[in-house]
């Protein structure tokens, strides 16, 4: 029988041999409870260590020692290299041929793609963009733009009134006399923003739907400087053979007003010529006086338009609902 020296030397040699032989979890497994387990030939020794002469103990528990470090580190060594050798082999069975999982790629709301195009345009000839609140005051969205007390805009039955006595603006128009009563002309702004009104929705009306307002304001500007910003507008956005025709109308805060047709044959009109598309007109004196403008000075025009109607007329929808009801299908086509 070999001395316990003689067993501590051979194991501290044979385990790492017995470890490297292992290829796979299982025989790894067995080597490890041969050489570590309850049973196994390391405690097993250690054991013996006890009964070991005291002359000889300090060299044997040396030796134990190291032959302990070699079994234990053999085994981590091992075990780490098959695993490693297992995530190769995962890699290497990835097959780079599959098609890849789709990513569905998001877009911008085909509301949010005409705002853009319809601002994109007039920032081209030094619109800035303007904005202002949707829970506005009677000031903002009526008196000021001289509208007087008994008109029926301001009608319950038309607008959407808060406890507090403030309101859901009716109109985009409010942001002209914002920017108008914290800056001095000359002014040039769009002003693209949400509206509410108390309306019956059905397919060419919503409660809530968008406008963008526009205004240019300084010394000299004429009903020709409005005719042709807006015929230049219409042409960009529905193609150069676009015309626009001009309609006496009236709103309360431009004098003269109008509104503006157009008629484009590259577009789908449904058998009419002509098509309603904005509103505008000189900026009312009154609108002057109201943001403390001098209206001898100064003149200047105003226009607005419903962006849900022009997106309508670019894609030929024929339902204002289906912009609000985010049905993937419809959305994907813009
Ligand atoms: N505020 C009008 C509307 O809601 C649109 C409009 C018409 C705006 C004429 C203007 C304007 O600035 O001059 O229908």
């Amino acid at each position: 029988m070999p001395s316990l020296e003689e067993q501590l030397v051979a194991l501290k040699s044979q385990a790492p041999a017995d470890f490297t032989a292992a290829t796979d979890p299982d025989s790894l497994e067995a080597v490890r409870v041969k050489y570590l387990g309850r049973q196994g030939s390391l405690p097993d020794l250690m054991k013996q260590l006890g009964s070991a002469l005291p002359a000889d103990r300090a060299r044997l528990g040396k030796l134990a020692n190291e032959a302990k470090i070699a079994v234990q580190s053999a085994f981590e060594q091992r075990k780490d290299d098959l695993e490693n050798a297992n995530a190769g082999a995962d890699a290497a069975r990835f097959d780079t041929t599959l098609p890849g999982r789709m990513r569905p790629v998001g877009r911008l709301h085909p509301l949010t793609q005409t705002m853009e195009r319809v601002v994109a345009i007039f920032q081209r000839i030094g619109f800035t963009i303007a904005e202002g609140p949707e829970i506005e005051d009677e000031w903002h969205c009526f008196d000021a733009l001289n509208t007087p007390g008994d008109h029926p805009a301001r009608d319950l039955q038309d607008t959407l009134y808060l406890k507090d006595g403030r309101l859901l603006r009716t109109q985009t128009s409010t942001v002209q006399i914002r920017v108008m009563e914290t800056h001095k002309p000359p002014i040039r702004i769009i002003a693209p923003g949400r509206v509410f009104r108390r309306d019956e929705v059905d397919a060419t009306h919503s409660a809530c739907f968008h406008q963008i307002e526009g205004l240019y304001v300084a010394e000299g500007v004429s009903v020709a400087d409005l005719k042709g910003t807006m015929e230049f507008f219409f042409r960009e956005l529905l193609g150069p053979e676009t015309k626009t025709r001009f309609r006496p109308h009236f709103f309360p805060y431009t004098e003269p007003s109008f509104e503006i047709d157009f008629s484009a044959t590259s577009l789908g009109l449904k058998g009419r010529k002509w098509l309603e598309i904005a509103g505008c007109g000189m900026v009312d004196p009154n609108v002057f006086k109201a943001v403390g403008y001098d209206p001898e000075k100064f003149t200047g025009f105003a226009f607005g338009m419903g962006v849900e109607r022009i997106a309508m007329i670019l894609h030929g929808i024929d339902d204002i609902r289906l912009f609000y009801e985010n049905d993937v299908r419809f959305l994907h086509q813009f």
